[in-house]
């Protein structure tokens, strides 16, 4: 097997900035550990991304190494391999390579390219900067927000600070259901951008009655964050909306404490702390 480092052959290829930028946008969007990212960051990432070419018989990644580029395939066929065994055949338009990075670990298989390849590459650094830098952003907007929500306020910093660790973003378009009466859930919403209508279902006529419309900065599907599993009411999207989304046990564990506490006498500062925070912020919401 021909090794990476010493056949490579880094060639700057001319090829269409257009197309290429497509490719690696869609190669990101479709890739289960990235398809998260803001657009912002994809962009970011494009931007720092060099071609790379490869001859057929090379090893792209070897299982095991220490792992420093994650790749977005753009023309020819490489093969997965785990300890010898095939996983899979990579085409086009797919990004491989992220593993390592992610997740700070050794490559998790090897990468061998079957035909002539020509790959998008960037660097360890360059990526993990770029993901830092957008999460830690981030991570600043969420806790800006959350402190400019009243039932937020009396939070310690701390506390604010680990929900916004927690905190995932969640997107809606005008009319889709956010949540349905009557089915379970564990998730609290607070909206971040838009409208959102809450409506209930009459037991006796079962017509659909509106309640109320919320918007940025409310927050719904509060009562599951105190055990109730079933949702009371539905809420649809008015327009785009974007919430922000935390589940019970997250919240349980930040700011609840519950099942820490319950079995413990609430002299000590910290738990003492806990039960006010948790107090403080049910009295304002209900
Ligand atoms: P990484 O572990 O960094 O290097 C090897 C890469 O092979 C890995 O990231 C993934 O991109 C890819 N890979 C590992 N396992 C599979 C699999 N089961 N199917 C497809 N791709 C895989």
């Amino acid at each position: 097997m021909t090794c990476l480092t010493c056949v490579c052959v880094c060639v700057c290829v001319c090829v269409c900035v257009c197309r290429s930028s497509e490719l690696i946008q869609r190669a990101l969007m479709d890739n289960d550990f990235m398809k998260h990212l803001e657009h912002g960051q994809i962009l970011t990432i494009m931007d720092c991304m060099r071609p790379t070419s490869l001859a057929k018989g090379c090893c792209v990644i070897q299982e095991g190494d220490d792992g420093s580029t994650v790749y977005v395939l753009e023309e020819g066929m490489v093969e997965v391999t785990k300890q010898g065994r095939k996983l899979c055949s990579i085409g086009p338009g797919k990004v491989f390579g992220e593993l390592a990075i992610l997740y700070n670990c050794t490559r998790t298989a090897t990468v061998t390219a079957l035909t002539d390849i020509r790959l998008w590459a960037i660097d360890r650094q360059g990526f993990q900067t770029i993901m830092m830098r957008t999460g830690l952003i981030k991570h600043s907007q969420y806790t800006d927000f959350l402190r400019s929500v009243p039932s937020f306020q009396s939070l310690p910093e701390d506390v604010l600070s680990k929900l916004a660790d927690v905190l995932e973003e969640t997107h809606y378009s005008d009319g889709d259901y956010i949540i349905r009466q009557g089915a379970t859930g564990d998730t609290c919403f607070i909206i971040s951008e838009g409208q959102v209508k809450v409506s209930q279902q009459d037991s006796a006529t079962d017509e659909l009655m509106e309640v109320k419309t919320l918007s940025k900065g409310d927050w719904f599907g509060e009562q599951a964050l105190k055990g109730e599993d079933v949702r009371t009411a539905s809420v649809t999207a008015v327009g785009d909306v974007t919430c922000l989304v935390i589940d019970r046990e997250s919240f349980k564990h930040l700011i609840g404490g519950l099942d820490d506490v319950n079995n413990k006498q609430p002299d000590s500062d910290e738990v003492k702390a806990k039960l006010q925070a948790e107090a403080d912020f049910f009295s304002s919401v209900s």
